[in-house]
């Protein structure tokens, strides 16, 4: 495969987007954070299938982190993301520097109502804010004709999807299934923060929601069976548990019994927070 493009400024971009469009070629983009995984290379496959070119943005987005969390010790591991986009055949990516994104003077914030109330929002409270406004900046200088996002960050492909409704963007967002290991442990970038012991305990988060889910399926007590997983998380060794919530399954409004759901959980092992998520099929 031959190596993608790799451009740092919008102008850059826009220009070999604009000359791809002009030949008649469909644009597919996946918006990373980089420290690219087989996770995000299943993105890429799947973009790739939906168009000629693919554009791969790494940018570790600083609007998105509050002040105490991980934003200085994110993985960052540009020339490895490189290849690895190579052999998955994606065609540019697009790694802009903070001030490309965020020049002096920026004063500008989306906010998404709706699928970002709730769950990730109690305990990142600027989190989809910055995704939001990210993730519109880098729609309007790419232009992509689709885009490709993980639905293992499940309520962010909800607000993804409100905020291109809402404003109109004519981006058709596809929902990419979670790449799980051998083990069902979802993959993330922050696993790499994680020990071996670590992972053992980590791996019980889907096994958990899964058990959960097919409870709540079989026709649990809501509030009962999320607690019980919440109980279960720390005896199977996670420190703290920020969320197990049901939800319905596109609007993340309150789920409803025989509807559709998704059952979405957030849990801190040491100092690293995972999240995951599994269908709540209706019965
Ligand atoms: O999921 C991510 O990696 C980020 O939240 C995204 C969508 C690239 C926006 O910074």
């Amino acid at each position: 495969m031959n190596a993608p493009i790799v451009v740092d400024s919008v102008a850059a971009l826009r220009a070999q987007v604009r000359d791809w469009r002009r030949a008649g070629l469909r644009v597919a983009m996946v918006p990373t954070m980089g420290a690219l995984h087989d996770g995000h290379i299943s993105l890429v496959r799947i973009a790739l299938e939906r168009a000629e070119r693919c554009v791969v943005s790494i940018f570790v987005n600083p609007a998105q982190f509050a002040p105490t969390e991980d934003l200085d010790k994110y993985p960052r591991q540009l020339a490895r993301d490189l290849d690895r986009l190579r052999e998955a055949g994606a065609h540019l990516a697009f790694t802009p520097g903070v001030s490309e994104m965020y020049p002096a003077g920026f004063a500008t914030k989306i906010s998404v109502g709706g699928p970002s109330s709730g769950l990730e929002t109690d305990f990142r409270p600027n989190f989809f804010d910055g995704v939001a406004t990210v993730v519109a900046k880098l729609f309007l200088q790419a232009e992509p004709d689709c885009a490709v996002f993980g639905e293992k960050d499940y309520q962010q492909l909800c607000v993804v999807r409100q905020l291109c409704r809402d404003l109109d963007l004519p981006v058709e967002i596809v929902g990419a299934p979670t790449v799980r290991d051998a083990h069902g442990l979802a993959m993330s970038s922050r696993n790499a923060y994680l020990g071996e012991a670590e992972l053992g305990v980590a791996r019980q988060l889907n096994v958990i929601l899964r058990r959960t889910a097919a409870a709540l399926s079989d026709g649990a007590d809501e509030a009962a069976a999320t607690e019980d997983a919440a109980k279960a998380l720390v005896s199977a060794g996670f420190r703290k548990v920020d969320y197990v919530a049901a939800r319905a399954g596109v609007t993340l409004a309150p789920w409803q019994r025989n509807r559709n759901g998704r059952l979405l959980a957030a849990a801190w092992l040491g100092t690293t927070r995972l999240i995951d998520n599994v269908e709540i099929p209706s019965a």
